[in-house]
């Protein structure tokens, strides 16, 4: 997996075709895509034209998608992982992930009340994975992971199924290191996926808390960029790259695409490490909204508390 990313989240529906195309002329070859962020067609779009230019080849690409929430049902993966291919407009994926360890009703988003899911009883993690498997089995995808859960879960995961996660895609940034999350990920040869890794600062409105921490003002970061002649975005990446996690932040602008992707071949030193330890600790994605309203889980069912 290429360690650096573009993740597709939250981008204007608008922006990603360009994007996607500007990011393959950067250098990008690892792109994080999701049925829930409604632009799998548009990176597809993207994605296709890039091959049929001569651009890249599938081979030169990896892609990952998600599974949503409301088809963890055994027999509703493989339809879903065709549905996401057809929108990329490709015969497999390098990467298919469950999204969250939570099943919901066909045809919901974000569940607003207890008939919104199903449940362990309707759909249990274990035959979701079990379908995971049948499709690496039937060739629709060349890797599974999950994403959002903890030690708990991977180590169910592991114990009962045939085929243990090979990736990991969590939070994680310097205000949410993880350590025991990530220690357990190193020792069980899982490989970590760095979601916001920059914090997140354009998630919509609605999805934000307040007093919420900015990593871009944390002067420690102003040190290192000054210190090291890089940007402070570049200065926020390198600790995930440092901590040979792969990160897949997410921009819609030229310059910080560049900027980003050059971050991959940046290091942070012990000094710049140490200075971390003190930041507070913050999780943008609290995952409220699939353990509120009538849910059966529970925030201890996804994080490590
Ligand atoms: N598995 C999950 O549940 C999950 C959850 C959340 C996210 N993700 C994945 O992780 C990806 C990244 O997370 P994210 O998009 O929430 O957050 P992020 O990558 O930490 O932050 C993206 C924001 O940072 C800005 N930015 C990017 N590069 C910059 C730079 N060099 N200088 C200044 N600002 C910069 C972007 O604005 P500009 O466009 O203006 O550059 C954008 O608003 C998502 O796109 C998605 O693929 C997965």
């Amino acid at each position: 997996m290429p360690m650096l990313g573009l993740g597709t989240a939250f981008m204007e529906k608008d922006a990603v075709y360009d994007t996607v195309r500007r990011a393959i002329q950067i250098g990008y070859r690892h792109f994080d895509c999701a049925p829930v962020y409604k632009n799998q067609s548009e990176v597809g779009d993207a994605l296709s034209d890039a091959i049929d230019d001569g651009e890249v080849t599938r081979e030169d690409l990896w892609i990952t998608s998600k599974l949503w929430n409301d088809s963890h049902k055994y027999d509703d993966v493989e339809s879903a992982l065709e549905g996401t291919l057809e929108e990329l407009q490709l015969d497999y994926l390098d990467l298919y992930m469950v999204h969250w360890p939570v099943a919901q009703a066909n045809g919901t988003e974000i569940p607003k009340s207890k008939q919104d899911y199903i449940g362990e009883d309707e759909a249990a993690l274990i035959d979701t994975w079990t379908a995971m498997e049948d499709c690496l089995d039937a060739e629709l995808t060349n890797h599974i992971g999950m994403c959002n859960c903890n030690i708990n879960t991977l180590n169910m995961l592991r114990y009962e199924s045939t085929l243990e996660p090979e990736v990991l895609q969590i939070e994680m940034h310097p205000y949410l290191p993880q350590q025991p999350l990530y220690d357990f990920c190193r020792q069980a040869g899982i490989h970590i996926v760095a979601y916001a890794p920059l914090g997140s600062p354009g998630r919509p409105v609605e999805m934000r808390h307040t007093n919420e921490p900015h990593l871009f003002s944390e002067p420690a970061f102003l040190e290192m960029s000054s210190k090291h002649g890089i940007s402070v975005a570049q200065a926020i990446l390198s600790y995930g790259i440092t901590r040979k996690t792969a990160i897949i932040p997410s921009s819609t602008n030229e310059t910080h695409l560049s900027e980003n992707f050059e971050s991959v071949d940046m290091k942070l030193d012990r000094e710049d490490l140490r200075q971390l330890i003190i930041l507070p600790k913050f999780r943008f994605f609290k995952g409220e909204e699939f353990t509120s309203n009538g849910s059966p889980y529970r925030l201890t069912d996804l994080w490590e508390y």
